[in-house]
């Protein structure tokens, strides 16, 4: 099989690119002190496996970048919304960015604080703001002059005011994926930069709202720096004016994006990003404003893997298939955005022959594919390690095929924690019946 390119990472080295918690170790694979084989054996495949460690290093370049500065980090849950991820940020002192009343009750149930927490998104109903405000959380980052109407009269019906920053759309090239590029004009997302002021002084004159600050994010997996500080600029031109009009902003959020290592991806530190972004903040006068961000991926990423069992060996005319118990709906990035996960064994060593398999799961669809054209040596009952699974992967799961969720686990040195129990059939059809 040599008709097709080999993509994939040569994996001998120790330490895997990107994935200081991830090492081969007396010739196994581990997570911190963990070793994954143990894992896969205990608590079955397909297995999320995050690092506790790697979590609170990525946490760690955000605050030394943001050290004696008013700042407040807050973890976009979206990447990975499980209680045992959310605790761990909860006790670090993290703030949340929340998109749903779901996601409000679980950093809740994590033990996050309301007064930390940001709501984004377009579509927020009645019911998740009066939620969110019953709650007390601390800004609603509203992103059309619509959701500023309806906010402030729900409000007013509690009487209370909705602290509110509105999400200003740069028009900023992120240079990513299109999927995942969110502050170009074509976008739902914000209010253009060109309306943002008059918007701002609608949502001053409301008797519902507090304006508190104003946000934006450009996109996700941002691997470059430019676009950051082209949008700070854009950002800061209409902090000017809208102060200028009278209107004071507490403070800016400059939301997440910041990508990861998946492939030889070399985005900058956070610290290294941020160093640069206060110099733009403080030339420009503005040291003294309260930042925010809202990063996810960059935070959870690379702290993730997920354990899959090579079920068959199928030799195609065209192509050789490695067929694993993970699927498109456990890892749902590759399928929807031709994302590459690196992909090694947990055990390597192995006598099978080398050769170039597409890796793909059980579900009845050709788009369920998790690696493409991949050099493995495996033979069926090899346990693989999926890399690079810790953000967009369970969080994004679903039941297709009625497939039963993973289970996960946090490892904390020597320690592997269960987070969440295999979903059982059982669990599928709770709230369901017959007629
Ligand atoms: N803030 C807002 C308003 C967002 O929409 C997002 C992500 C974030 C923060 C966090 O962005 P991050 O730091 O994780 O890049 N499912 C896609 C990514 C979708 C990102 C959606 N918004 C993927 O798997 O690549």
């Amino acid at each position: 099989m040599n008709h097709f390119s080999t993509q994939a990472p040569q994996v001998e080295a120790a330490t895997l690119p990107g994935q200081p918690f991830v090492a081969y170790r007396e010739g196994s694979l581990h997570l911190e002190k963990v070793a994954l084989s143990a894992l896969a054996q205990q608590h079955g495949t397909p297995l999320f496996v995050y690092s506790k460690a790697a979590m609170l290093s990525a946490l760690a370049a955000y605050q030394r970048g943001f050290a004696g500065r008013d700042a407040q980090i807050c973890y976009a849950m979206k990447a990975n919304s499980s209680l045992g991820v959310l605790q761990v940020f909860a006790q670090a002192g993290c703030g949340f960015d929340i998109v749903s009343g779901g996601e409000l009750e679980r950093v809740l149930a994590a033990g996050g604080k309301a007064e930390k927490i940001i709501f984004s998104g377009v579509g927020k109903t009645r019911a998740e703001m009066r939620q969110a405000l019953a709650a007390g959380i601390g800004c609603f980052n509203v992103e059309s002059e619509a959701e500023l109407d309806v906010l402030s009269d729900i409000a007013l019906a509690m009487a209370l005011q909705a602290p509110v920053s509105i999400r200003v759309n740069p028009n900023v090239d992120p240079k990513t994926h299109p999927y995942i590029s969110t502050g170009l004009k074509g976008n739902k997302f914000g209010v253009a930069h060109e309306d943002a002021l008059r918007i701002y002084r609608h949502a001053a004159s409301l008797k519902g709202l507090q304006v508190v600050g104003i946000d934006c994010h450009i996109g996700s997996q941002i691997t470059e720096t430019t676009p950051y500080l082209d949008a700070m600029d854009r950002v800061l031109d209409l902090v000017a004016s809208i102060e200028a009009a009278g209107i004071a902003l507490a403070h800016i959020d400059f939301g997440g994006g910041l990508g990861i290592n998946y492939n030889n991806d070399t985005p900058p530190e956070a610290d290294a990003l941020w160093r640069q972004l206060l110099a733009k903040l403080d030339a420009r006068g503005h040291s003294g404003k309260k930042l925010m961000i809202e990063p996810g991926r960059s935070l959870v990423g690379n702290a993730g893997v997920c354990l899959t069992e090579v079920l068959y060996l199928k030799p195609g005319e065209q192509k050789n298939f490695c067929i694993i118990d993970a699927a498109m709906n456990d890892l749902p990035r590759p399928a929807m955005y031709q994302a590459f996960h690196a992909i090694v064994p947990v055990v390597p060593g192995s006598q099978a022959p080398a050769a170039s398999y597409d890796v793909v799961g059980p579900v009845c669809e050709s788009g369920d594919w998790i690696g493409r054209d991949r050099q493995l040596a495996v033979s069926a009952g090899d346990v693989l390690a999926v890399l690079s699974a810790g953000a967009y992967c369970m969080s994004m799961a679903s039941n297709y095929n009625t497939r039963g969720r993973a289970a996960e686990v946090l490892v904390d040195g020597g320690q592997a924690h269960l987070i969440r129990r295999r979903e059982s059939a059982a669990d599928q059809m709770r709230h369901e019946q017959l007629v």
